[in-house]
């Protein structure tokens, strides 16, 4: 019988938690895979873990993963519904922006996790994780658009948006976020 997708998620951080291909776990207190529902309709992927994220070794636990609640709560989506990860699985010292050659060697975990999952819609936070589906799209472009793609043979429907904390930083930014989240509230809705 194939393990289920809890067990097989699990064995992916197990992975990330041993992975020593970049630096970024010399600097990093904790690992942190992602969190949420195995069985999820829906996964959002962030870009890295900031300071809380690394304490606690869970995504989105900070000032980012407060709003992302809260425009969470506005579309009546729970997190345990959902499961939520990032492109990069160790904190970049000081919250600096991912490298290549990070987002080279992490993102087959990201890959193998969505492969697990296998869920119907994505939703992208920042340009880091737009880029990962969209090399050469800008967010400024395309955030809020819903999109179909076929993704290494799985149908997906993509939404990028903003990332959280470019909302906590600027009006403009969070105004486009919740304009956008109330989009993705429609659009599920409307599949139903
Ligand atoms: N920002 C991210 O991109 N991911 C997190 O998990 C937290 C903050």
């Amino acid at each position: 019988m194939p393990a289920t997708k809890a067990a097989q998620l699990k064995y992916i951080a197990s992975l990330v938690a041993e992975c020593h291909k970049c630096s970024l776990f010399k600097t990093a207190i904790n690992h942190v895979p992602g969190d949420g529902n195995p069985e999820a309709d829906i996964v959002f992927i962030g870009e890295a873990p900031g300071e809380q994220e690394d304490k606690q070794g869970l995504p989105f636990v900070g000032n980012s993963g407060k709003l992302l609640d809260k425009l969470l709560a506005t579309i009546r989506i729970d997190r345990s519904e959902v499961f939520i990860c990032n492109i990069l699985k160790h904190r970049p010292p000081n919250n600096r922006d991912p490298m290549p050659d990070e987002i080279r060697v992490c993102t087959p975990f990201l890959k193998a996790q969505l492969k697990i999952i296998a869920p119907k819609i994505i939703i992208t936070l920042g340009r880091f994780s737009m880029k990962f589906l969209f090399p050469d799209e800008s967010i400024s472009r395309i955030h809020g658009q819903i999109r179909n793609i076929s993704w290494q043979g799985l149908p997906l429907v993509i939404i990028p948006v903003y990332h959280p904390s470019a909302g906590l930083r600027n009006g403009a930014m969070l105004q486009a976020l919740q304009k956008d989240f109330l989009s993705i509230g429609k659009f599920l809705e409307k599949i139903q």
